[in-house]
């Protein structure tokens, strides 16, 4: 367990894209488990109902992923378009698949790398294991996918605190119906999103982008 303070531990946690193939022992996954079941609720609901995927399900799965994927087929419980980002937040969005195009020295002309870049979400970037966020359907889903969010971030920073790292991934979320599918969940459970999670690999680079955050005048206001 690393000793940092929380100040730094929300700071240095970030979205990793390349892992070493190591799977965690059963008691890291499990403290990383039970610290993500402290994460605050509407209601104290604890909605989640989460989906740990490894070995050769993990494999299965990946290899249902790409073949939706490549065939142009999608089966979301939750509409996503990125198209409908405007202003600074498609800025944002534009700066960041840049910075990570760059890290990566990949131009903006190479469609073929952009595309196996593309493919590598559904091999979960090598990660020995995937958790898969569901929930139960409540009205139009907005709360309990807030709940969702709190869960991941409490997830994510376990890792970050335990020297692992992880990425959520809303294009798992839009194969939902396969994900279903493959490991037999009910379709009375909802896909929000995945994390691909485990032992950051140290020798990749370019894998991780410090993207920064803008200063907070830009998202709080004051009231006295
Ligand atoms: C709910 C959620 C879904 C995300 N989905 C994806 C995804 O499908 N693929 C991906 O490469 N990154 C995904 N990300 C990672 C974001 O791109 C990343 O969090 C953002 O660029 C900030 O970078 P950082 O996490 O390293 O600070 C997702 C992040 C969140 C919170």
């Amino acid at each position: 367990m690393l000793e940092l303070s929380f100040h730094d531990l929300v700071r240095q946690r970030r979205s990793v894209r390349k892992y070493l193939p190591i799977p965690l022992s059963k008691r890291l996954l499990t403290e990383v488990l039970e610290d993500a079941q402290w994460a605050p609720s509407n209601c104290n609901i604890q909605p989640w109902q989460v989906q740990i995927v490894s070995g050769a399900t993990k494999d299965k799965l990946s290899a249902a992923l790409k073949a939706e994927h490549l065939a142009g087929r999608t089966s979301e419980d939750f509409w996503f378009d990125h198209n409908g980002y405007s202003g600074e937040h498609l800025a944002r969005m534009m700066h960041m698949g840049q910075a990570r195009n760059e890290a990566l020295n990949i131009a903006r002309e190479d469609q073929q790398r952009r595309d196996a870049e593309m493919l590598r979400q559904f091999e979960f970037f090598d990660a020995p294991h995937v958790a898969l966020l569901f929930m139960p359907e409540f009205g139009d889903c907005v709360r309990t996918a807030g709940d969702l969010g709190m869960y991941g971030q409490n997830f994510l920073l376990s890792l970050t605190a335990h020297g692992l790292a992880g990425i959520p991934q809303t294009l798992l979320g839009m194969h939902a119906g396969v994900i279903r599918d493959v490991l037999g969940i009910s379709p009375e459970l909802k896909m929000l999103y995945g994390i691909s999670f485990g032992h950051p690999d140290p020798a990749a680079s370019g894998y991780s982008v410090n993207l920064g955050r803008e200063p907070i005048s830009k998202s709080v206001t004051f009231y006295d």
